[in-house]
This record gives C-alpha cells, structure tokens and sequence, in this order.
C-alpha cells in the first residue's frame, strides 16, 4: 500500500462534535465524525397536501389508462417550457426515441451525438435503426464540443441529438447554425435540464423537438415518466403514430385500432400524470432553491486544492440537476490512476454522509452496445450504413471527465436549504483537506 505523496493544504479549524470532543478533523472513514449528521439531508421529491390531492381525485376517477390527468398534464407542461404541443410518455427515453423517428431518421442514417451521456441519448437513435456518431465533450461545459460537430457530419448526418447534462443548455445559437447550413433536424434531450436556460430561453425550445424525464431523480419527478414536447405539427402527428401503435388516433379520439406505421406503447397513465402535474406547481420554485443551495455549495468549495467546480458560462443559466466536481489528481500529487484516487476520496465523503457520487462510469462509445455493435443483429443497423468507428482513444475529454467526477442531486434539492448545502460542502473540504489520510495503492 502507498501512501498518498501529497501537496498538504490549510487544515480546518477544529470544532467539536456532539459529545464535546474534537473530532472533526479525523475522517469519518476512519471513526471521525461525520460532517453531515444522519437526517441532515432531506429526501426528495417533497411530498405535500398538493401531490395527495392531485393522485387521489385521479384515483376516484374511472380512467386509469391515458386519463384526463394526462391531456391537462400536457397542456400544462407545454405552457410552463414554452412549447405548442407536448405528448406525455412513460419515459424519456420514450421520447427521445420518438423524436429521433419523427425527425426522419430511419435505416442506415447517422445521428451526430454526444460521447458522454446516458446510455439512451445514444441508444435512442439504435431505436430508429439509426447510427450513432460521437463527438467528444468540451471539458469545462461536460456538454458536447460544439466545434467538433462539423467534423463528424456527412452526406448521411440527419440530426444532431443535443444533450443539455446535468442542468446546462448547450450553446443553441451555434449547434441551430451547423444545422440549418447543413439542413439537419435537432433533437434535444432535455432529460436532466428542465428549466435550463440560454440566452433567456428554456431548453426544449430550440430544436425541432425535445424529450424530458420524469424518472425518480429528475427535477420533475412522477417516479416514472417523460414528456415530448415539439412546436411543428408535422413532427407531432409523426411521434404520435410512434407513441401509440402505430394509429394516427389518440385514445380520447375515436379508434380505429389501424397500425398505419410502426409504432410502440409509450403512453403515460392517470396517476403518474397527476402526480406529474402535482410536482409541476412546484417546478419554478424547486429550480430557483437548487441555484440557491448551488451558490452556497460553490461559496464553500471556492478554493479548496484539486477541486474543479462546475461552471456556468455567459448566457447560461444552470439548474445544477447534478452538481459535478472533479478532481484535479496532479494538484493533490497523485500519479496514479485518476479513477482509483477519485473512489477513494468518494469513499470516504460517503463516509462523511455527503450523499455523493458517480454518475456514468463508462463513456458511451466504450458501452458494449456500441463497442460489439450487437444492436438488432446481423450487423443492424450499422450494416445499414457506412463504417463508423466507436475507438474510445478518440474521445480524451470525456474518459478524463468519467475518471475524476463525483457528483450530487438530492443535497440540493428542495426542501433543503442553503445551510444543508453548506454543511455537505464542509464534508467534502474534510476529505480534500485530509486527503492524506487515505492509504490509496497507486
Ligand atoms: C440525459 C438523459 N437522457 C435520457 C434519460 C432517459 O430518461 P428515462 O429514464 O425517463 O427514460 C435520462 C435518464 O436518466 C438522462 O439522464
């Protein structure tokens, strides 16, 4: 076992615990105490008065399937992004899949995407039958390198497929202008990014469409579920098809039961509609508390060796869905592999009761889906296009990204406050300033 060779920084101040003793500065890891008391952080979403109402008038109603909850659900949900039409789903992958097949992308056609993201930004266009092509991140956004996308286009690019991560749009004035020079349809995945603005507009509003998540962790949560959201009528009568069997009838129309295309069960139901549509009333203020715990965090993380803190560009404003550090492993003296100090560390602001952690451990080119390209078989889709090649040497910025991130959701959610923010910052500079307690193998 090595010890850790270090760059020693500022000790913290000693305080006492509970039972008069200090403590503070010995990790938790190691019988300290926890800088993050049990029961500091609360759990999220918030469940109130308003979340039961909603869920029980939809429970004493009789339609349980694509209930009334689920029209008003999209018409309140198009309304509060800024969108003419909103289709719920039961996933955001479901939308995004529909997005990608209303945007005309089929057999063989390449959808320009990013490396790092989850899985389904990417296999969302294997859906369609389409091929993903990978552009590597820009280090300081974690988004998609906006200056790479030209590059990766051609004569078969049908869409770029943006993903605004982790709370912060991507440029939208420079990915609108590579796509109307070069006449392709924009998908965003917005799943993470609910409220994100740039240039004071809200993401899901620049493309041609965009797929929210309703999923547990998301800043809408309904436990599961995902909104579609478009202002072109073509685009939505399109993903309607793909959203229900194939028919070109909603369920409160009348059916005629006709596959007019291919089409999947993506239909959202009553309860998680109006349980969605319970949280929605709460979204604005939900959004603005976690800048504000976001700003506390960032005031006590401000200087503390080998931390990289996430940023917020000009024109940007983050929601800060997951609040992503990084660790600088040659500030800290570390020669090793990156990701092995990074879990160590992890490990022991765990211990502290911070509630942090990795987010995706495998940049997407080197998930075995694409690395085996073992989508449909037979070599489909791939086979239905030109070679593309998923060598995740050449995506640097993101493997560096993967190995040296830890993150956080729920510390700064709603309802907790900017001091629960603050307390989680002092267990992550207690891990950073006591680094060299930690007996890490190199
Ligand atoms: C960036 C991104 N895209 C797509 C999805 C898929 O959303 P869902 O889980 O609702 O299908 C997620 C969910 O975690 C996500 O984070």
């Amino acid at each position: 076992m090595a010890m850790l060779p270090l760059v020693q920084s500022a000790k913290p101040t000693p305080r006492r615990d509970d039972a008069g003793e200090i403590n503070m500065s010995k990790l938790a890891i190691h019988g300290g105490t926890k800088a993050v008391a049990d029961g500091t952080i609360s759990d999220w979403p918030e469940i109130t008065d308003v979340d039961r109402k909603y869920v029980m008038a939809s429970l004493e109603q009789s339609n349980h399937a694509f209930g009334p909850n689920c029209l008003t659900f999209e018409k309140e949900f198009a309304a509060w992004n800024g969108n003419a039409f909103a289709i719920t789903t039961n996933s955001g992958t479901a939308a995004l899949h529909m997005g990608v097949a209303a945007c005309g992308c089929g057999a063989g056609d390449e959808v320009i995407v990013t490396a790092y993201s989850w899985s389904s930004s990417a296999t969302c266009i294997l859906h369609a039958n389409a091929i993903p092509v990978f552009v590597d991140i820009d280090f300081d956004t974690i988004n998609m390198d906006i200056a790479q996308i030209e590059s990766a286009i051609t004569p078969r690019t049908k869409a770029i497929l943006v993903v605004h991560l982790h709370g912060l749009a991507v440029d939208m004035d420079a990915v609108m202008g590579v796509a109307r020079k070069h006449n392709l349809k924009v998908i965003e995945d917005a799943c993470q990014a609910h409220g994100a603005t740039f240039n004071g507009r809200k993401v899901g509003t620049f493309g041609d469409c965009a797929a929210f998540s309703f999923n547990q962790n998301k800043c809408l949560c309904s436990g599961e579920g995902g909104m579609f959201v478009t202002n072109d009528q073509a685009i939505l009568e399109k993903a309607r098809m793909i959203w229900s069997f194939g028919e070109t009838r909603t369920p409160v129309e009348s059916r005629d039961y006709h596959a007019y295309a291919l089409g999947w069960m993506y239909r959202n139901n009553d309860l998680t509609a109006a349980f969605g549509r319970a949280q929605l009333t709460r979204l604005t203020s939900y959004i603005a508390r976690q800048r504000e715990n976001a700003e506390a965090l960032l005031d006590c993380l401000r200087g503390t060796r080998g931390l990289i803190l996430p940023t917020e560009p000009p024109l940007h404003e983050h929601t800060y869905y997951n609040f992503t550090i990084r660790i600088d492993p040659e500030v800290l003296g570390w020669r090793g592999a990156p990701a092995k100090l990074r879990d160590a560390m992890m490990k022991a602001m765990q211990a502290e009761g911070t509630q942090v952690g990795v987010w995706q451990q495998f940049i997407l080119p080197d998930m075995t889906v694409f690395k085996a390209k073992n989508a449909f078989g037979k070599g489909s889709p791939w086979c239905l296009g030109e070679p593309v090649d998923y060598d995740p040497g050449q995506f640097p910025v993101a493997r560096k990204h993967t190995d040296s991130h830890f993150g956080m959701t729920y510390p700064l959610r709603a309802p907790n406050t900017p001091q629960t923010a603050r307390i989680v910052g002092e267990g992550i500079r207690k891990v950073f300033e006591n680094v060299e307690q930690l007996d890490i193998a190199s």
